[in-house]
């Protein structure tokens, strides 16, 4: 009777033991994976906005999509006329993936050459980023959509004509 007692209380403290070391394993796991969520959103809020745009295929997507658009509204289309798309859309994507701290180089002209001689308005240029500003809603969420507008709009001053 006593040994059976005995066995009771060894077997009894055997899987308390054995439920302790499993609780503590499940909550350290619990703990890790927590502070892994929380490491992960802390990476993303710092990468830089190339990275949080997703890189060359989104901003090529953009840039596509967007000029496309300008060159064929009648607010913007005026100065695109026998301008060559396919290098144009590759200097756009080059710049702003360079400015949006990708790894890209731009080999293109500054923003006051290039549009020098093209005699741009302020309505143009408010509709050329107006036309921007709907394509990055369809593929950004805010925040990105306002740092890559925010990027742009020091650049009104070299492009549009002086009055
Ligand atoms: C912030 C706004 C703008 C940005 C970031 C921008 C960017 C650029 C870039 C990167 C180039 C190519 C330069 C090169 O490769 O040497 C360019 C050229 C040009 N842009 Fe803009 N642009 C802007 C506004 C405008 C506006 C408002 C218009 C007209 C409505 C316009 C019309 C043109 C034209 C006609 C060219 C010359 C294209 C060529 O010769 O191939 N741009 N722009």
């Amino acid at each position: 009777m006593l040994t059976q007692l005995n066995w009771n209380n060894v077997m009894c403290k055997f899987f308390l033991k054995i439920l302790i070391v499993s609780s503590l394993m499940y909550l350290s796991a619990c703990t890790n994976m927590m502070s892994n969520d929380a490491l992960t959103k802390v990476e993303i809020q710092n990468n830089s906005l190339y990275q949080r745009i997703g890189g060359l295929p989104v901003l090529t997507k953009i840039v596509d999509e967007f000029i496309d658009e300008v060159v064929a509204s009648p607010r913007t289309k005026r100065s695109f006329d026998g301008i060559k798309l396919k290098p144009f859309k590759e200097s756009v994507v080059a710049q702003l993936c360079k400015l949006s701290g990708g790894p890209c180089v731009y080999e293109g002209e500054t923003m006051a050459n290039a549009h020098r001689d093209a005699n741009i308005t302020e309505a143009e240029f408010d509709a050329f980023v107006d036309i921007f500003r709907e394509t990055l809603s369809k593929y950004l969420p805010t925040r990105e959509k306002n740092e890559l507008l925010k990027i742009l709009a020091p650049m009104k001053r070299d492009i549009v004509k002086p009055a």
